[in-house]
């Protein structure tokens, strides 16, 4: 005879499961307003309309740091110069780093033909499919792996970056410093959530579907025919990531155009704007370099930055950081001192400034001449001229300094 006391409870769910189930049909309909609205509303970008995990691996790691509309004509390029993995753990690194030139972070760069070449030699050139063999690739992180894994095969695995910081952290009101780790694996756990949430409805309406009941496919993905959707997983990881680039943005957050705003609690409380959290960036330091364009019978002399440095492998006109402005006449001494050039007639060419992470940088360009210089005997030191240099890749400030040199026109 059952006992009356647990024929009652395990007859009903516990206090605890039924949390459990709240919370999931919680989030099953904030995954359900995601994705009928992704399907909607999803961009047309270049690298939704395929699942190779090839194209999709390079447009993430371009996306770092880097705005869409920037990475569409780069993506583009690169594609069609090195379409496999096979063609860049061939590319020689110049090469690779021309298809880069003016993304910045050239890092990166470098671990994309390093990773290719791991690829090539441990997994038989086929792209890996597992998140941890993933995850293994040179430059590749838990964001990479997830958008990978989620994108290209479907898998329930979560991203993160920040703008998914910035819709979580108002969704569900999460306080505290995003970067703090507590608060950043909160953040991870309700990223997972979510996808879980979106592969167990995918699951669900399959097998309704093999039932024939209704495809809940359709009724979420509503009439709109846009880029094939890639699965429920993949829809909604970049759901979230399209809610962060075009509505839920870090200033007037569009929340009147938000799938969410029903559900969300900074929205609700009106504190938007205050989440996420995040600190203060530290001060900007001001930085000053100068900048030799030395020029022989129209050739200019460059060299290309070592390994292990920042801007690896980059071409650049010689140049040093200096602590105060230097005077005119001191800048062939300091050119005999630091490039051994005996540079006459220097004269100012032009002001560049730029801004990389944390440094507010003024570049001085002066122009000189030698009229005899020495041989180069380093293969990292040449002469070019302007149209040789041109298809050598330069950082972005060298670039312009290119840029400069051609509007004179030739001498
Ligand atoms: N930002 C990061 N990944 C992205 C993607 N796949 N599409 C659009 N924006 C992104």
């Amino acid at each position: 005879m059952r006992n009356a006391n647990t024929a009652g409870r395990a007859s009903r769910p516990t206090l605890n499961s039924r949390g459990e189930q709240n919370q999931a049909r919680r989030l099953s309909r904030l995954v359900g307003a995601l994705l009928g609205w992704f399907s909607a509303n999803a961009r047309d970008l270049p690298w939704r309309r395929t699942r190779d995990p090839y194209a999709i691996w390079i447009s993430e790691v371009m996306l770092q740091q880097t705005q869409v509309k920037t990475v569409i004509p780069y993506w583009e390029r690169w594609m069609r110069a090195l379409p496999d993995v096979q063609s860049l753990a061939k590319a020689t690194p110049e090469k690779v780093l021309k298809l880069w030139e003016g993304l910045g972070y050239y890092s990166r760069a470098h671990r994309l033909r390093e990773a290719a070449q791991v690829i090539v030699g441990e997994h038989g050139g086929k792209f890996p499919t597992s998140f941890e063999a993933v995850q293994e690739l040179p430059g590749v992180g838990r964001y990479t792996a997830g958008a990978v894994c989620s994108m290209a095969f479907n898998q329930p695995a979560p991203v993160l970056d920040g703008n998914l910081i910035r819709v979580l952290t108002r969704a569900f009101g999460i306080r505290g410093n995003p970067r703090r780790r507590s608060v950043s694996e909160r953040l991870w756990q309700i990223a997972g959530q979510l996808v879980q949430s979106a592969h167990r409805l995918e699951t669900v309406a399959e097998t309704t579907k093999q039932r024939g009941g209704g495809n809940d496919r359709a009724a979420i993905s509503g009439s709109r025919s846009g880029p094939a959707p890639a699965g429920w997983c993949s829809a909604l990881n970049q759901s979230l990531m399209e809610l962060g680039a075009v509505v839920c943005t870090p200033r007037h957050p569009r929340c009147e155009d938000c799938p969410i705003r029903r559900r969300c609690v900074a929205c609700r409380e009106g504190c938007q704007e205050a989440l996420p959290q995040l600190p203060a960036p530290p001060a900007s330091r001001k930085r000053r370099f100068v900048v030799f364009a030395v020029e022989r019978d129209g050739r200019f002399l460059i060299h290309r930055r070592p390994s292990g440095e920042v801007n690896a492998h980059l071409w650049e006109f010689p140049n040093l950081e200096v602590s105060r402005a230097i005077p005119p006449e001191d800048l062939a001494r300091l050119a005999r001192q630091h490039f051994g050039l005996e540079v006459t007639d220097v004269h100012r060419l032009c002001v560049l400034r730029h801004s990389i992470t944390r440094s507010r940088i003024m570049v001085e360009v002066h122009l000189g001449t030698v009229p005899l210089a020495k041989p180069q005997a380093k293969a990292s030191t040449c002469w070019l001229g302007l149209s040789e240099m041109n298809r050598l890749p330069f950082s972005a400030v060298h670039r312009r300094i290119l840029g400069r040199l051609a509007e004179r026109g030739p001498r």
